[in-house]
């Protein structure tokens, strides 16, 4: 019987994951949400860590809203960076195996083919930089590490009570107000549903090597045709308009193309996850 802990377990990927090992045999599972950890402090983390002696600790906690990265960096740093190092130094500690969870933003989008696993990484906002800094911890302070990359999540929790919001329900929610629409259309990505996500984890601890990997639905598309994808599966009809970064003037900068490669996972055997165009048929079909 192996002991997985998820932290973050209310979040997304990490409501996703804990669904995704409750179906499986021979694993016991323990969740831990904001209210019960706080990575920010060494000793909530160590406590919780060492105390619940987990076999793999699966840190999807994150201050994931990217503008706000920069509004605030330092708390980015505190939770992104310090955060990963403790949860990372506990589970050594105990000789747990360490997956951290990061992201398509540490890459700068200058490539216009898919990214690599060692590609270069030169994040362009604080968001990536805290999220980067994170992955360099892990990989110092944990010998049995999974550092898994991935981009543009959604995920089902959002439905039922989760606060975060994703860029689906947003459209969603916008277009049923008759909302007029302005999404970008030069910022390339592969959106990922957090279940496919979670199946490919559960699979990669299962049969892959330590070390870092990328995960996301396949193909890829700009969020503006992102948005119109959702509008069509959804039925809905809203005004929707093609824009630019420039125009858009986000806080954050964000990479022109950061779609991350599955073929490292694919050479292990396991399957890249379905086209992204399939998988937001899926989750548009359960959330309706
Ligand atoms: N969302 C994306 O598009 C995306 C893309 C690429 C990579 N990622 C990465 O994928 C992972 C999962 O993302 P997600 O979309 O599932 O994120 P999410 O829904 O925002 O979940 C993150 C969880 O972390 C918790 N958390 C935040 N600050 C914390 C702290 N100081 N201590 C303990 N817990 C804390 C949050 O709890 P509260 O909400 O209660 O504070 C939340 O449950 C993250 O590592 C993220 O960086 C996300």
């Amino acid at each position: 019987m192996k002991k997985i802990l998820i932290i973050g377990s209310n979040g997304q990927l990490g409501s996703d994951l804990s669904k995704e090992f409750k179906s499986k045999s021979a694993i016991e599972i323990a969740t831990l949400d904001h209210t019960q950890i706080e990575l920010r402090d060494k000793s909530s983390v160590h406590k919780s860590i060492t105390e619940l002696k987990p076999d793999i600790v699966i840190n999807c906690g994150a201050f994931a809203r990217v503008d706000d990265c920069e509004e605030n960096p330092a708390h980015a740093i505190e939770v992104n960076a310090l955060g990963a190092a403790f949860v990372a130094q506990a589970s050594a500690e105990i000789d747990a195996v360490c997956v951290y969870i990061s992201t398509d933003y540490v890459f700068d989008g200058s490539k216009n083919t898919p990214y690599l696993e060692d590609d270069p990484a030169y994040p362009l906002n604080m968001y990536g930089i805290s999220k980067l800094s994170g992955e360099h911890m892990v990989r110092s302070c944990s010998p049995k590490h999974y550092i898994v990359r991935t981009c543009g999540l959604y995920g089902l929790v959002q439905l039922e009570g989760g606060n975060g919001g994703n860029f689906v329900e947003t459209i969603i929610g916008l277009a049923k107000e008759h909302k007029p629409l302005s999404v970008v259309r030069d910022q390339v990505l592969a959106p990922t549903f957090t279940k496919d996500l979670s199946a490919a984890i559960a699979e990669l601890i299962d049969k892959g090597g330590f070390g870092t990997y990328h995960i996301t639905n396949s193909g890829e598309c700009s969020w503006y045709q992102f948005a119109k994808t959702i509008l069509d599966l959804a039925g809905l009809k809203t005004e929707l308009t093609p824009t630019t970064s420039a125009e858009y003037g986000a806080k954050a900068k964000r990479p022109a193309y950061s779609v991350l490669s599955n073929k490292k996972i694919e050479q292990i055997g396991i399957n890249a996850p379905r086209a992204w165009a399939k998988a937001l048929e899926d989750y548009i079909s359960l959330r309706t």
